[in-house]
């Protein structure tokens, strides 16, 4: 049987998924059933992983049911509480303490209440290693928050103002499935050998973390900064297009237009700083930014439809609501919990083992000698 080389897998399609469509040609973004941009600024996050899970939006009844039952998942076990401290203690990075977070969970054989434990939990593990990193000492979760807002609250120890929460849910609902992304895969793949959700996220986790995928929202924003002002944007970029360099939070894979998400979250970020929320004229550098840098990437790399990506903006919303670049990509590991976990239940229902082949291109003609007898 001949077989095709595709190291990057981009021509296999290893799922059948309702979860979620990536059109990158048109710059569609489908979850569920629904265009992102009909659905993210109006979800709660609870609605949103309901959605997923469940293939439905929940009623009110259901809906309460649901928001109460994750809100009781939030505290952390023990082991992950002593883990955390000792991750503090050494200083790791978030993500590390994310995925040994995640690992510390204890398994549980019913499969819902697993799945719960690990979207509550994952945040309360940011959250709460955030707090610990810093010196502070972690704030316990508050049942009566929605998940976004409970967020909010354990990292900073405030009552959240309610702009602040709809701006980062949206942030989590932009976020929370795309596709069969590099951690979605890693997710299914462990999975699907009859593994464990515990072990499964732990994976996806460590595929996030990679510069490749997690994204690059802290170097795009570092890029505004080090702009400092409008009249500075046009030659610094274009000085860094001449030494061939890339303008971070620009270009996407896949996406060939403007990402979808890169417009939920300019209309998120635009309504915070109009709300008067961050720093007013970091926000309009911003904009000045992204239009010269289109404009350049047009002018240096006509034809390569080089648009805004969802990095760019991830970056000024989440600088706007306070947080550090740190925390970037664990928020954004927080939200994509739930959509690992509604892969994970689509690949248990296949019962197929992910196993691709491989090309062989070493020798064939070895022959054995004694160790005393090699060179
Ligand atoms: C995201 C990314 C890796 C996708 O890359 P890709 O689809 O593999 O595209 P390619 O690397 O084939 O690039 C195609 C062309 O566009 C150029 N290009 C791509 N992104 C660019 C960027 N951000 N700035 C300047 N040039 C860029 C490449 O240099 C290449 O030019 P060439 O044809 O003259 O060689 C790429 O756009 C990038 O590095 N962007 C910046 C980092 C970033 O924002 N990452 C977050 C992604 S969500």
């Amino acid at each position: 049987m001949s077989m095709i080389v595709d190291p990057g897998l981009e021509q296999v399609v290893a799922a059948r998924t309702r979860l979620s469509d990536v059109q990158g040609g048109s710059g569609r973004l489908t979850i569920a059933g629904f265009a992102l941009e009909d659905i993210a600024h109006r979800a709660t996050f609870e609605e949103m992983v309901y959605l997923l899970w469940r293939d439905a939006l929940p009623n009110r009844t259901e809906l309460q049911s649901f928001t109460r039952s994750l809100g009781e998942a939030r505290s952390l076990p023990d082991q992950t509480l002593d883990l955390l401290r000792a991750a503090a203690e050494r200083r790791a990075a978030l993500m590390d303490a994310l995925r040994m977070g995640v690992a510390s969970l204890d398994v549980e054989d019913d499969s819902e209440q697993q799945s719960m434990n690990l979207v509550s939990q994952s945040a309360s593990i940011v959250a709460t290693y955030q707090r610990l990193l810093n010196g502070d000492a972690p704030v316990p979760p508050d049942r009566s928050l929605g998940h976004a807002a409970n967020y909010l609250w354990m990292l900073t120890g405030e009552v959240p103002d309610p702009e602040h929460v709809r701006a980062l849910e949206t942030y989590l609902n932009a976020v929370i499935d795309h596709g069969l992304n590099a951690s979605t895969f890693a997710a299914r793949v462990i999975i699907a050998t009859g593994s464990d959700l515990v072990s499964a996220l732990a994976g996806a986790v460590g595929a996030l973390k990679g510069p490749l995928h997690g994204g690059a929202p802290g170097p795009a924003l570092d890029m505004v900064f080090e702009i400092e002002s409008a009249d500075r944007a046009e030659a610094f970029l274009r000085a860094k297009l001449e030494r061939g360099e890339r303008l971070m939070g620009f270009g996407h894979r896949v996406y060939k237009v403007r990402d979808p998400r890169a417009d939920v979250l300019a209309g998120a970020t635009r309504r915070l700083y109009h709300y008067g929320s961050g720093d007013a004229a970091l926000y309009e550098l911003a904009i000045d930014v992204e239009r010269t840098a289109l404009r350049l990437l047009e002018e240096y790399k006509p034809g390569r439809n080089l648009q805004t990506n969802v990095e760019y903006y991830t970056a000024l919303l989440l600088h706007c609501l306070g947080f550090p670049v740190s925390l970037f990509t664990p928020t954004f590991a927080i939200s994509r919990t739930a959509g690992w976990i509604a892969h994970c239940r689509e690949q248990i229902e296949t019962g197929k083992l992910i196993r691709p082949s491989s090309h062989y291109i070493g020798p064939n003609d070895r022959v054995w000698k004694e160790a005393d007898d090699r060179e």
